[in-house]
């Protein structure tokens, strides 16, 4: 079989473009957390990557947790329905979390995400994401911290995928239409 990158278009955002980036919302929210000790929240499975460089790219003391929740199906849209696949382990109740995504399309899953994490009585709910279609917009939640705002195409790489793949690209890239056709 070919190497992935052959299922590629183009390159939005290379790999280095995307570490200088972390690092630099890393020290926003360093400043932004000093003396606390914030629990991070990964959104399974996209975020496992931004997940691993950001909180490595901190200096203050995080715990990291994680949640599974999907929308229903596999293709290349949210459905408009949320469920949770894989709850907290850490008690948020009187916490300062931060969410943190890989990408905000419809920002259904983060509206839900954050209305569910100050139910439980979290002491401060926001959200880092590296990546932010134009429609996030619209959302009835903001993003704290963005990496990118991205233009309304499909695209895969640093944990977005497509059908479960693509997850591994160091790249963020729209896929050729032969793959998805
Ligand atoms: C993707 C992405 C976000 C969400 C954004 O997750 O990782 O979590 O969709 O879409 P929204 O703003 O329209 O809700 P997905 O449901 O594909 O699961 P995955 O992270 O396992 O790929
Ligand atoms: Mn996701
Ligand atoms: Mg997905």
């Amino acid at each position: 079989a070919a190497d992935i990158s052959a299922d590629l278009e183009h390159v939005l955002r290379t790999a280095d473009q995307i570490d200088a980036r972390v690092a630099e919302l890393a020290a926003l929210i360093d400043a932004d957390y000093a003396g606390r000790r914030p629990v991070l929240v990964g959104v399974l499975n996209g975020a496992m990557i931004v997940m691993s460089d950001l909180c490595r790219a901190m200096h203050c003391h995080v715990e990291v947790d994680w949640m599974a929740v999907s929308s229903y199906g596999s293709g290349t849209r949210s459905s408009g329905v949320v469920r949770i696949l894989k709850d907290l382990t850490v008690d948020v109740a009187g916490r300062d979390v931060l969410i943190v995504e890989d990408i905000i399309d419809t920002g259904l899953t983060l509206s839900y995400l954050v209305h569910n994490i100050a139910t439980r009585g979290a002491a401060s709910v926001r959200v880092a994401t590296m990546f932010r279609k134009p429609e996030a917009l619209n959302a009835p939640v903001e993003a704290d911290y963005v990496g990118f705002d991205l233009p309304d195409e499909f695209v895969v790489g640093y944990g977005l995928d497509y059908a479960g793949r693509y997850r591994n690209l160091r790249d963020l890239a729209t896929l050729a239409p032969h793959v998805y056709r």
